[in-house]
């Protein structure tokens, strides 16, 4: 019988054992890095499909399914989709995918794109008016579906309404009548993988683009935010306060709320200035 192949090292054995939190980044991971990134250009013609494609995902969900975990996330769910979609590829057929590429946004769309991207402005001072529960979930939706490298979805987020709380992190700015959402990472998934070597500026970029996603929702939904910079105190006092495994690594914070100013947006360098080169 054929030795079960190692999985970024992990024997069968391990993978039976390890942090389900880790093995679903995995399986995130390889349907990202086997299948997904050449599905599209297989089913374009363009290449062939690789030996086994798939293999190691089905591998992976097989042992998922064996220690009996929950199959209903939509990350899982996903896999499942690209497995199945892999499969049929490697039996000669041509999949429907039933998805179309994106289209131009009409001008009546471009209007709202253009008022969420360049109305945006950083606020610092915010009324006392209370912040609906469902608008910060639409916020923390927004920074979840961000893009992130590797697939591995490690972005986790810390919400603080409590003063108090507020106050254990390090501002250069009053904070006062926000909301605080604290980027934080599960370093567990970067470190199983070994791409906290491989890619660690990842890391950083990750938490950057959550954060992003999270202020442009905020400015949507009529609320103002700013983005502020925290060093290891802040994660320390923060790591105490919740009892934060050391695993979770805290990156940056936005602050949103009820606008209380409105500032003159800061102008940028004129775009030919910024352009290096065009070839
Ligand atoms: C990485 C990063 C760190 C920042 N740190 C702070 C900060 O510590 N304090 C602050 O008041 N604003 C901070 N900001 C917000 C910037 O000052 C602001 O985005 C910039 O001046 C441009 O203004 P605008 O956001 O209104 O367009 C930060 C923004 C980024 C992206």
């Amino acid at each position: 019988m054929e030795e079960a192949p190692k999985v970024f090292g992990y024997t069968r054995e391990e993978l039976l054992k390890l942090d389900p939190m880790v093995l679903r980044a995995i399986i995130r991971e390889r349907a990202h890095h086997t299948i997904e990134v050449f599905l599209y250009r297989i089913l374009a013609g363009k290449m062939k499909p690789p030996r086994d494609f798939g293999g190691v995902v089905r591998y992976l969900l097989e042992i998922w399914r064996e220690r009996g975990l929950p199959m209903d996330a939509p990350d899982l769910q996903w896999a499942e989709r690209m497995l199945r979609i892999a499969e049929a590829v490697e039996r000669g057929e041509t999949p429907k995918l039933e998805t179309k590429p994106p289209e131009s946004f009409t001008e009546e769309e471009m209007e709202v794109v253009e008022k969420l991207l360049y109305g945006r402005r950083s606020i610092r001072q915010w009324s006392p008016k209370p912040i609906p529960d469902e608008m910060i979930r639409m916020i923390l939706k927004a920074g979840l579906m961000a893009p992130h490298g590797c697939n591995l979805c490690a972005t986790r987020f810390l919400v603080l309404r409590d003063p108090e709380d507020q106050r254990l992190v390090q501002s250069d700015i009053p904070i006062e009548n926000g909301v605080m959402i604290v980027v934080c990472q599960d370093m567990r998934i970067y470190r199983a993988l070994g791409f906290d070597k491989a890619v660690p500026q990842n890391i950083y970029y990750d938490a950057a683009a959550a954060a992003d996603h999270m202020l442009l929702m905020a400015h949507a939904l009529g609320l103002g935010g700013v983005w502020l910079t925290h060093g290891k105190e802040t994660e320390r006092r923060l790591r105490e306060r919740f009892d934060l495994p050391d695993y979770i690594e805290t990156r940056c914070h936005i602050v949103v709320g009820w606008p209380a100013e409105a500032p003159i947006k800061p102008q940028r360098m004129k775009l030919d200035e910024v352009i290096l080169e065009v070839s």
